[in-house]
């Protein structure tokens, strides 16, 4: 599967900036599915500078610690302070998963994604999909593992301060999504992202799944 290397972050963000941007124009009702972490930073910040009408768009996030939904590190506060306070879209409009995972999963099943976006983890995730969860994974709550808890530290003020547990979308749900496009950025990611994208198609790695979907764009910056 082709990673394509583009030039440096910014150009990372706008790329796929253009991708929403063109999606909303084209149908203003749109569905997305949306990453947190540190990478979809840019990408954010670019569409809050673009003024895009957000009035018939609805979003689902992939995931969220179990935690307090207020906390500066959760990631509804991560979403309402890079994207959904910024734009013209309706907070009912904006899904996150909750414990009763059944009907988040209704939510997403009826209609798929027009597009999702993906980050990866250093061991090969994607939402909060550890390696090891199941290709045929929907909604659930999960358990952390040790590499991410580790990875997600540098967030909060301990490792010990890090929830060990979260809800995540699926690997069967995501690979629902009409289009998804997963970004990298940082030479920590390419090795994992190499061999999601180009070994062997394995649980052991989440995000090798991503190879049997027939509209999927990766883009990587060091
Ligand atoms: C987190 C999130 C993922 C994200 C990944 C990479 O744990 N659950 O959805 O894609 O790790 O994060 P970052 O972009 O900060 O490297």
């Amino acid at each position: 599967m082709k990673i394509k290397i583009l030039k440096d972050y910014n150009e990372l963000s706008y790329t796929v900036a253009d991708i929403v941007e063109e999606q909303i124009k084209r149908e203003p009702i749109s569905r997305f599915i949306l990453p947190t972490g540190s990478t979809p930073h840019g990408l954010y910040k670019e569409l809050v500078s673009r003024e895009l009408d957000w009035g018939a768009v609805m979003t689902y996030n992939l995931d969220v610690y179990i935690m307090n939904p207020n906390h500066s590190q959760s990631y509804q506060t991560f979403m309402k302070e890079n994207l959904f306070n910024k734009i013209n879209i309706y907070p009912t409009n904006c899904q996150f998963p909750d414990r009763n995972v059944q009907s988040y999963e209704q939510r997403l099943k009826g209609i798929p994604a027009d597009l999702c976006i993906l980050g990866i983890g250093t061991n090969g995730h994607i939402a909060f999909n550890e390696p090891g969860s199941s290709f045929d994974s929907e909604t659930r709550v999960v358990d952390l593992n040790e590499q991410t808890i580790e990875d997600n530290s540098r967030f909060f003020d301990s490792v010990d301060d890090v929830p060990k547990q979260a809800i995540t979308m699926g690997l069967k749900t995501i690979m629902k999504s009409k289009k998804i496009v997963l970004i990298a950025n940082g030479v920590h990611k390419y090795k994992i992202l190499n061999v999601a994208m180009n070994g062997g198609i394995t649980e052991k790695v989440p995000a090798s799944i991503l190879q049997k979907h027939n509209n999927v764009e990766v883009f990587y910056c060091d």
